[in-house]
């Protein structure tokens, strides 16, 4: 795991009581149920839950492309809405499905929130598109290659790419390991861990990669029941009498992956409490 920092570095992201639900056909879903969650700045946090619990939304709601249907969410703050195209430098997203468009070469798409802006010219964009290509480990020769001809990986680091275009103190990743071999997520983990280093960041990533979560986290909160039922270090993560935090953590996988932890004694514990 990277370390955490202070206790009191400033806060990133505060989000405070807030619901989400959306219409259904029996009446309302409420996805989200009086969710509170604190960020501090170089925090990486991990959030976990099962298929449906509402990550990506809550993602979306950082990054101001949604909006709870009561209580607050801000970042640096102030609330995503209002940050309006200056929200686009503070935040930066890796999307679940990467969403490169396939029309526009790998530069294009790197260069194109910086594009939107209007505010440079084009070869300003595209040294600026270069720069960002070589920090996510790219050739300058993939510059102008379609996103079909590249691998997962590196559609993934084309996307990172494209996240950190303006510099955001803030990164979102919604499973930025998902469908990578696991050598390409071990090399996608190494540079998320130096990019984390070397600018700063503060990151929230969804995963339901256990490698990623353990290797990356400063800390992991876990959605269940329509909110942040705990949020922690993992073996205090791990403590909570929860069942989707015993199946996830306690089953085959789970334990496999915390092997690796150095506080495996409490691991231990925890799975078989007669220890
Ligand atoms: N715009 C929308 N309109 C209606 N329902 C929505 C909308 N966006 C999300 N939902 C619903 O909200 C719930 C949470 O969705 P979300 O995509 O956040 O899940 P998730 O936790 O990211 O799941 P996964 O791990 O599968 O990616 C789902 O039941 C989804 O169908
Ligand atoms: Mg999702």
């Amino acid at each position: 795991m990277i370390d955490a920092p202070a206790a009191d570095a400033p806060v990133v992201v505060e989000i405070r009581q807030l619901w989400t639900s959306f219409p259904s056909a029996g009446g309302e879903q409420v996805v989200h149920r009086d969710l509170d969650l604190t960020i501090r700045r170089g925090e990486v946090l991990s959030l976990v839950g099962g298929s449906g619990t509402g990550k990506t939304v809550l993602l979306r709601q950082i990054l101001g492309l949604e909006h709870p249907s009561r209580g607050e969410v801000t970042v640096l703050g102030q609330h995503p809405g209002q940050l309006g195209a200056k929200g686009a430098a503070k935040v930066g997203m890796l999307f679940q499905h990467g969403a490169l468009f396939s029309a526009f070469s790998v530069l294009d798409n790197i260069a194109l929130p910086l594009r939107e802006l209007k505010l440079l010219p084009d070869d300003l964009i595209r040294d600026a598109a270069l720069v960002k290509l070589q920090m996510v480990g790219l050739d300058p020769q993939q510059a102008n290659k379609s996103p079909s001809a590249l691998s997962g990986g590196m559609i993934k680091r084309v996307a990172l790419a494209r996240a950190l275009i303006m510099d955001p103190p803030l990164l979102l990743l919604d499973e930025p390991t998902a469908g990578l071999d696991p050598e390409s997520a071990d090399g996608f983990c190494d540079l998320l861990r130096s990019l984390h280093r070397e600018l700063g960041l503060t990151v929230v990533m969804v995963t339901h990669d256990l490698d990623t979560l353990f290797d990356l986290s400063t800390r992991i909160a876990v959605l269940a029941d329509q909110h942040v039922i705990v949020s922690g270090l993992p073996r205090e993560v791990i403590a909570c009498e929860h069942p989707f935090i015993r199946n996830y953590f306690l089953g085959g996988r789970g334990l496999r992956a915390m092997e690796a932890l150095h506080d495996v004694p409490a691991v231990a514990a925890a799975a078989d409490p007669e220890r």
